[in-house]
């Protein structure tokens, strides 16, 4: 099966990275990361890069006085990579038109909320201030707006009366780390064709999932 060629780019920890360095490993995603950016020297990405034998660059938005002139440096490394598709992983900026019309609908994202609820940042905070009985993640094609573009897949959790940040966010982030290899493997498998602002699934998964519910019926 072919390989699809990634770029990753990060900010901080990396976990997301790390979830999808073990599939490549275990042989269960067709895809090859060939260069992780980070615009933060110290993110701790870097260092699980150094450990698998990834290329890495550092590119700090600090260096650039406009978002584009930053967006055409990040656009041109990865075109000099070879690189398909961009995955960000916790990367802390916004990309402006300019990077996308060089990856059109080639930029994928995951967000620790059910989009379109609890777009933006501080998003386990807010879900939970809100009193929302579920949350979850999403990975998602990126389009110019903040969290907006077509959904490819969701996984959802339950919100607990005594959840906090720090347990939600755990509890989201381990699926993260199921769903966003997966998106990036239906991708490499050419089974994600947008049609509108959906993502349809070819082959996906089947149609019988049950309903939830939180508190539980029974
Ligand atoms: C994750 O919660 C992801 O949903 C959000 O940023 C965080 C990145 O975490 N976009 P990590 O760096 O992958 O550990």
């Amino acid at each position: 099966m072919r390989k699809v060629n990634i770029g990753v780019l990060v900010s901080g920890s990396g976990s997301n990275l790390q979830a999808i360095i073990d599939q490549i490993e275990q042989e269960r995603l067709p895809a090859e990361i060939k260069i992780v950016i980070s615009n933060n020297p110290a993110a701790y990405a870097l260092k699980r890069c150094s450990k698998h034998g990834i290329p890495t660059r550092v590119v700090s938005h600090l260096d650039f006085r406009k978002r584009e002139a930053f967006d055409v440096k990040m656009a041109s490394i990865l075109k000099s990579y070879d690189v398909e598709l961009v995955a960000l992983a916790g990367f802390m900026r916004v990309l402006t038109l300019t990077f996308l019309r060089a990856f059109p609908m080639k930029v994928m994202n995951i967000h620790p909320a059910l989009l379109p609820a609890f777009p933006g940042t501080h998003v386990q905070q807010k879900a939970l201030e809100y009193g929302v009985k579920f949350s979850g993640c999403t990975v998602h094609f990126i389009d110019e707006g903040v969290d907006t573009g077509p959904i490819i897949i969701q996984a959802v959790v339950p919100v607990y009366d005594n959840d906090t940040v720090d347990t939600l966010s755990a509890r989201i982030r381990k699926e993260e780390h199921r769903i966003y290899p997966l998106a990036i493997r239906f991708y490499a498998e050419g089974k994600l064709k947008i049609k509108g602002h959906k993502v349809l699934i070819n082959g996906g998964g089947k149609d019988d999932l049950p309903a939830l519910h939180n508190p539980s019926l029974t």
